[in-house]
């Protein structure tokens, strides 16, 4: 029989490397070294220090105490503003952490080791470019949309010299957007308190939603290790409501936009997918559970190479990391008894368990053929022969080059015999089933001698990236969670 004990069943909490993971914050200790936080403090009747939680005052104190004592970050908002909670905020941090650790995603090919990253959104508070600079001396550009946010972040850049070099704070258009659209209530600290003001008509939807995050912001050229975001989540205030049991603030334009956090997020999705490898990683928060899904299956739509997710746990509510990046995953390269580069091979794994060798042959010669080059195919023994000109194997090279719409022409219609000349780039694809939905691909150099033979690790590294775009189900969707 088996047991009737219900199992416990285990949510992630802190991340491990937070500092706050094994130590809370001492209130008492806290109150006795900083005169502006002791009239928060009370005691229980057991002597237990607590705060009022549902107190913008006491809350914003905390922050302002938790970063001074613990990162040495000096830090202030207006009244109203939306105030973090350090430790929460922690967590993202360190989770990107991780993700730049972990070696899926290749470092860029610099010698400089530092951590560049992009908040978007970054808000007044400016909180995750304070923690990454001053926690793991990462440099960040900060964006935002409105001048209270711009003036603040940069007030609190400039309060702290040794984080001046790391942290930029850069304006999202020129404000003259919002300025049309927002009512002048939003530089007025005593009515910008999210409570107090439930009129939604202040920003203009289709201004807010025709703002950029990332595209135009990005500079040409510029690279960076990750973005970052905590969006505004909601699409109206009612949504937003407020929870009776904290105040932690929040303005209007830091927490509802139209369309909500989908729309937000769509966005940096459709940013992302023009800038590409600008970014290792691409990150969001995401507020509700039924969202990360969608935007899950918009990565898929979008042609990622992989996807990772993540919980945290904040007090009594969820809050999900979504990370995803169009770099190709590190793969493991067959050791071969031939001489390097003469065969190469990767797996696609995850696929649907239907889908055969036979039509991801089918895909390699759409690829190939879409470039120019020449295919003959043999369906018994899985094996694509292709020869490719300099101009074609340029043409297959070139960014935009993808598995064609041409997938309604036969192969018999497309195949074509061709002696190779001695100035073309011969090499045979084969493609084996290793168990339903792992598919080994290979591909060999037939002709080692010809002039061209130097670009077939490229040519098939680009087929190896044409596969997982055109099979989605090679995508990792990983999630972690921390006890
Ligand atoms: C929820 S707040 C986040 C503030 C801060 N990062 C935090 O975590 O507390 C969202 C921020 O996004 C900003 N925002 C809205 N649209 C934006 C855009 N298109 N580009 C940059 N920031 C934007 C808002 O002004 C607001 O400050």
């Amino acid at each position: 029989m088996p047991s009737k004990k219900k199992r416990r069943i285990e949510r992630p909490t802190i991340h491990p490397r937070n500092r706050y993971s094994e130590n809370v914050p001492d209130f008492r200790v806290l109150a006795s070294l900083y005169p502006s936080f002791e009239p928060y403090v009370y005691y229980t009747r057991g002597g237990w220090p607590k705060i009022d939680w549902t107190d913008y005052n006491a809350t914003r104190e905390l922050t302002r105490v938790l970063l001074d004592h613990d990162h040495n970050v000096k830090w202030w908002i207006p009244d109203g503003q939306l105030c973090p909670a350090v430790p929460n905020r922690s967590n993202y941090i360190h989770w990107i952490e991780d993700l730049l650790s972990s070696e899926i995603v290749p470092k860029f090919d610099s010698c400089d080791d530092n951590m560049r990253g992009f908040d978007i959104g970054t808000g007044a508070n400016c909180i995750y470019p304070l923690l990454g600079a001053s926690l793991l001396g990462w440099r960040f550009v900060g964006s935002d949309v409105t001048d209270i946010a711009i003036e603040w972040a940069r007030k609190n850049v400039d309060c702290n010299p040794h984080l001046l070099d790391l942290i930029e704070i850069r304006r999202v258009g020129d404000g003259s957007e919002l300025e049309n659209s927002v009512d002048n209530t939003v530089r007025n600290s005593e009515e910008t308190f999210f409570s107090q003001n439930t009129d939604q008509s202040r920003v203009d939807e289709k201004t807010y939603a025709s703002l950029p995050v990332l595209l135009g912001i990005v500079r040409d050229n510029e690279k960076f290790d990750f973005c970052m975001c905590n969006p505004p989540f909601f699409e109206t205030i009612e949504e937003a409501g407020l929870n009776p049991e904290t105040s932690f603030g929040g303005t209007h334009e830091e927490m509802v936009c139209p369309g909500g956090e989908r729309a937000f997020i769509t966005k940096i999705i459709e940013d992302s997918v023009e800038l590409k490898q600008s970014f290792r990683w691409y990150t969001s928060m995401v507020g509700r559970k039924v969202n990360l899904k969608f935007l899950v299956s918009k990565l898929r739509d979008a042609g990622v190479s992989i996807v990772k997710t993540t919980e945290f746990v904040q007090g009594q509510t969820s809050r999900w990391g979504l990370a995803w990046s169009f770099a190709m995953p590190k793969v493991k390269i067959m050791a071969s008894h031939l001489p390097e580069k003469s065969h190469q091979s990767f797996t696609l794994e995850g696929l649907p368990r239907q889908l055969g060798a036979v039509e991801v042959l089918k895909s390699v010669e759409l690829l190939f053929l879409s470039a120019g080059a020449s295919c003959k195919t043999n369906l018994f023994a899985f094996t694509v022969d292709i020869t490719a000109s300099k101009e074609n194997c340029d043409m297959f090279l070139k960014d935009d080059a993808e598995v064609s719409g041409r997938e309604d022409r036969t192969l018999c219609e497309l195949s074509r015999e061709q002696l190779p000349a001695s100035d073309e780039l011969c090499f045979r694809v084969s493609v084996f089933e290793q168990i339903p939905g792992t598919l080994l691909v290979k591909g060999s150099l037939l002709h080692k001698q010809s002039p061209l033979s130097g670009l077939f690790s490229s040519v098939f590294y680009k087929l190896e990236e044409g596969l997982r775009k055109k099979f989605p189900g090679k995508i990792v969707v990983q999630s972690n969670t921390w006890k």
